[in-house]
């Protein structure tokens, strides 16, 4: 029987709902065609390819005792990806080496001889690259990551953006030179106009989403994501016994999964996703066994989070590799944000976008709860990992939400102030 918990309505200081993932299984083996997927040799291409490029660095792990003695856990680590090549988020990682990929093998095709990412990296095929253009259907963060890899090697861009993505996100995306149309309904509709346009043109559909037909692409924006897992994971001194992340597609958190699997096996860490209550399709889809849609506009300020339909192949992953899906409100993003930017303790100031945080937000849900954390065998002994998966990607929203901007959050000495 499906274990669901919800906690809703008037006196609910957290409210949330949590659903365990009734096939999820420690002892699960990394089957073949999980390893189809995201295995060692894919993995270790995209973290070559990734790390020659001009500015890569990891980025930080921040330990945050004061937040873990607030929450009552024994550590949070938190991976700070909003400073990830400059551009905000860890999508960086994943829709710009798709587009390296997808280059590297259309200049294959036309040469008709294999060609080193090397060559295409270094922008050796020019001309031919000048020839193609990418498209993808976005909430921000992942077009802005096309946008720059289609910059950087020299093809040309189009992003579709849906109704409510804000203007300052379009701005980010044109500022790297890509043509932004804008299309009626949600962040789904937007994928299927993506589409339609694509085939009618002859361009390249770079998506982070994946569907029957259409998996190759998003299987390498997974694997340039495994190397924001790697650098965590390497980092830390011992494993995580609790990773909270959270979830639009899916894509990020099967990366994460797939690398504490491999990396663990049957060790791994207990993984818990983190839906927007709005657009909770992780939790209906381990509360039905399968993939589940949510319908509607999907209305969350978590934009990057705004997604209706799981990915095909991060459901292949999660679907024994996630033991838990919870869903939060808005607000408890907004908590979350506040909370970082304003430490206690000694815990350094962080900028996290409204995207960051689900995962931290479900993590103090489920702390506050007796049940939840039973399900979840949440202890004080517990060591957390998160990843605030960007930073102020929409700097006008995030100064309306925190109550200064980044610079200002940035500037501020850490507190030592006691927990609440
Ligand atoms: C900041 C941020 N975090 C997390 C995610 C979730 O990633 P996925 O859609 O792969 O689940 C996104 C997706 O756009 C995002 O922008």
């Amino acid at each position: 029987m499906t274990v669901e918990i919800s906690r809703r309505g008037p006196g609910v200081a957290r409210p949330f709902t949590l659903v365990k993932n009734p096939t999820a299984l420690h002892k699960a083996p990394w089957t073949a065609d999980q390893n189809a997927i995201l295995g060692d040799a894919a993995f270790s291409a995209a973290r070559a390819t990734i790390s020659s490029w001009p500015g890569y660095a990891p980025t930080p792990l921040v330990a945050l005792p004061g937040l873990a003695r607030a929450a009552g856990v024994a550590s949070i680590h938190y991976k700070d990806e909003s400073g990830r090549f400059g551009l905000g988020s860890f999508k960086a990682l994943g829709g710009a080496y798709a587009v390296a990929r997808l280059l590297q093998r259309e200049v294959e095709t036309a040469m008709g001889h294999p060609v080193p990412m090397a060559e295409i990296v270094t922008g050796a095929h020019a001309d031919l690259v000048a020839g193609i253009t990418v498209c993808c259907a976005t909430d921000g963060n992942h077009g802005r990551s096309v946008a720059w890899g289609a910059q950087t090697f020299g093809c040309a861009c189009v992003i579709f953006i849906h109704a409510t993505v804000s203007e300052g996100r379009k701005a980010a995306i044109a500022a790297y030179g890509a043509e932004v149309r804008r299309c009626a309904g949600n962040y789904d509709d937007s994928v299927r106009e993506a589409q339609q346009t694509a085939s009618r043109e002859g361009w390249f559909v770079v998506s982070d989403t994946s569907y029957p037909g259409y998996m190759e692409i998003p299987k390498d924006v997974m694997q340039g994501y495994e190397l924001m897992a790697a650098e965590a994971f390497e980092a830390l001194s011992e494993p995580p016994t609790h990773v909270f992340l959270q979830t639009g597609v899916g894509g990020m958190a099967a990366a994460v999964a797939a690398q504490a699997k491999r990396r663990w096996g049957e060790g791994r860490p207990v993984i818990v996703l983190a839906d927007p209550d709005q657009s909770a399709c992780w939790v209906d889809s381990y509360r039905a066994g399968a993939p589940t849609p949510v319908h509607g506009d999907l209305d969350t300020l978590m934009a990057g989070l705004a997604c209706g339909e799981v990915s095909a192949l991060a459901w292949q992953i999660l679907s024994t590799h996630g033991d838990a899906a919870m869903a939060v409100p808005d607000a408890a993003a907004v908590e979350m944000m506040r909370r970082l930017a304003d430490p206690v303790a000694a815990d350094p100031p962080l900028v996290a976008g409204e995207s960051a945080v689900a995962g931290l937000a479900a993590l103090f849900a489920a702390m506050d709860d007796a049940e939840a954390r039973a399900a979840l065998c949440l202890t004080s002994a517990a060591r957390v990992l998160v990843f605030g998966t960007e930073g102020d990607t929409d700097p006008a929203l995030y100064a309306e939400l925190v109550g200064a901007d980044a610079a200002t959050v940035r500037a501020r000495q850490p507190h030592r102030r006691a927990p609440e």
